[in-house]
């Protein structure tokens, strides 16, 4: 791994603010109207007031922004993610200062150098869940370990399109030396060809805490040797073909300027699968395939956008397709299920070789 990548984290504020200072003994409606007027609010006593405030907040804009369709439901996350980043809360020698909170092992890892600083809530909450992620693992039916995701790192939260994978690795029968990983994550694509018998695997991501991460966790399970790993857009710096390429890239269009971090796992900007199957060309070996995994998802979402495969398979004529697959995913649970957008979707695996 490349030395001295610096991990994305939650902005931070170090120097001193103007605000509302709020406890639970003053009124709920001065915290909000602080917040709508962007000014900051600091919570001074429990780590369950500013969940009170967020609470109220969400409330609020729930009623403002009424209606259920995709797109005005995530003007209201907008929104909502703009107000409630002025809530903040105060860290001091990496233990956040308000009383009865959570312990969040990332904010030594992240900010080993910086003793105080201020912190959004919903960043507090953010750091939280990843930590619990990463301290408990994912459980995987399709791996014999659990998959530890480093702070600002995507993770499978379903699982459809990697049985997909597991299945079609199975058939598989070339030749196994070599494979390249594409935007590897939190490695479980990676994961998936070891087991299946792949010798060497060389990973990229331009999300540095991907690489930090998965570079500390294949030493903890000893597959260090295994692994390449570069932080760099797509073909970072490999300069040589493998018989396997794999992609799981984002599956959206960005109507948006992409943050770093997980916002370019979830979203593609439109020259990211030319750039790719431009690249590809020279990185697969004659006979090699390359696996990408996709859905119908955008659609599913109603964005107007072609399926930027069959784009690439229409217009140039430099691969084919050899296989594909499609699966309609298992219906969420109920408790995740919100509005059930997803019922129509089929995440899809293309297999595709030289021309
Ligand atoms: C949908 S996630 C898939 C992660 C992992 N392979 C998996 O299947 O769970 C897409 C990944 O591609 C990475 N990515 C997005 N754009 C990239 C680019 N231009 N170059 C390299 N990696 C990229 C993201 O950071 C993210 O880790």
């Amino acid at each position: 791994m490349q030395q001295n990548l610096k991990p994305n984290r939650p902005k931070i504020i170090t120097t001193e603010i103007e605000g509302l200072v709020f406890n639970r003994r003053m009124n709920i409606a001065h915290a909000i109207e602080a917040l709508l007027s962007k000014e900051f609010v600091l919570v001074d006593d429990f780590y369950s007031t500013g969940l009170q405030i967020l609470e109220e907040l969400n409330f609020y804009l729930k009623q403002k922004f009424s209606k259920k369709d995709y797109n005005s439901q995530r003007e209201a996350r907008s929104v909502f993610r703009e107000l409630s980043h002025k809530l903040l809360l105060m860290v001091s020698d990496n233990r956040l200062e308000v009383r009865k909170s959570p312990k969040i092992g990332w904010l030594k890892i992240l900010y080993p150098e910086i003793s105080e600083f201020f912190i959004s809530f919903p960043d507090v909450q953010g750091l939280n869940s990843s930590w619990q992620w990463f301290q408990n693992g994912i459980k995987l039916d399709i791996l014999p370990f659990r998959l530890k995701p480093y702070f600002g790192t995507y993770f499978p939260t379903r699982f459809d399109h990697l049985e997909l994978f597991e299945n079609w690795l199975k058939t598989y029968n070339g030749t196994k030396k070599n494979a390249i990983d594409i935007g590897v994550g939190s490695g479980v694509l990676s994961f998936q060809m070891l087991q299946n018998g792949f010798q060497n695997i060389y990973g990229t991501d331009s999300n540095p805490n991907s690489i930090i991460g998965l570079t500390q966790e294949v030493e903890r399970l000893k597959f260090g040797n295994k692994f390449n790993l570069s932080c760099g857009d797509l073909f970072a710096s490999l300069d040589f073909a493998t018989e396997l390429i794999v992609f799981n890239p984002p599956w959206l269009i960005a109507n948006h300027e992409l943050e770093e971090g997980i916002d370019k796992a979830i979203y593609y900007e439109p020259d990211l699968f030319p750039r790719f199957f431009e690249q590809a060309k020279n990185h697969l070996a004659k006979d090699g395939k390359i696996v990408m995994i996709f859905s119908n998802f955008a659609k599913v979402v109603g964005q107007e956008v072609k399926n930027p495969i069959n784009v690439e398979l229409g217009n140039f004529n430099r691969f084919r397709r050899v296989e594909f697959f499609q699966k309609k995913p298992k219906p969420s649970s109920k408790k995740t299920r919100r509005k059930d957008w997803r019922q129509n979707e089929k995440v899809e695996l293309w297999v595709l070789s030289h021309k």
